[in-house]
């Protein structure tokens, strides 16, 4: 199975969660800006609430790489206990990729909130998602 990661970050607190689901299934996480270059099953995708939305350069990384993308498995980063999970489906519903409801969210640092998040447990929370997802397409 050909599983990729690839993560959109300002502040690095979605970085932290890519690393720890590109270690749970073997794979290194990549920013958004490397393309896909061959055809993967599972596409880890991660990015972060911006003004309640999500950042264009992972509406762009979805466009451009639709016929290297099987199944997406969406996770994200915020401040508030939001996600970029409608964003996302809504891109991969009008270009007819599949995505997978269950996704991953968990709160990021953000000035003065969520201090020191995402921690350890939210590492490990990540992990086991993708363990679980990379099961599920077996
Ligand atoms: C300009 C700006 C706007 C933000 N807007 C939101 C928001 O609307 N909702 C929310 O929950 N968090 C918001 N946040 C917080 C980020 O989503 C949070 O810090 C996230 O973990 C950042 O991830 P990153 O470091 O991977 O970019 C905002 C942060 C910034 C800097």
């Amino acid at each position: 199975m050909n599983i990729a990661v690839r993560y959109y970050t300002r502040s690095g607190n979605t970085k932290k969660i890519a690393d720890a689901i590109a270690q749970a299934v073997g794979v290194e996480a990549k920013t958004v800006g490397a393309p896909l270059s061959e055809k993967t099953d599972v596409l880890f995708l991660g990015s972060s609430v911006y003004a309640g939305g999500v950042d264009t350069a992972v509406i762009n990384f979805i466009k451009e790489n639709k016929d290297n993308i099987g199944m997406v498995y969406n996770f994200s980063t915020a401040a508030f206990p939001m996600s970029t999970y409608k964003n996302v489906r809504k891109v991969c519903d009008e270009l007819g990729i599949k995505m997978a409801v269950e996704n991953f969210k968990c709160r990021g640092s953000f000035t003065l909130m969520n201090k020191n998040r995402p921690n350890e447990a939210d590492l490990k929370e990540a992990a086991e998602f993708a363990k679980s997802a990379v099961g599920q397409q077996k």
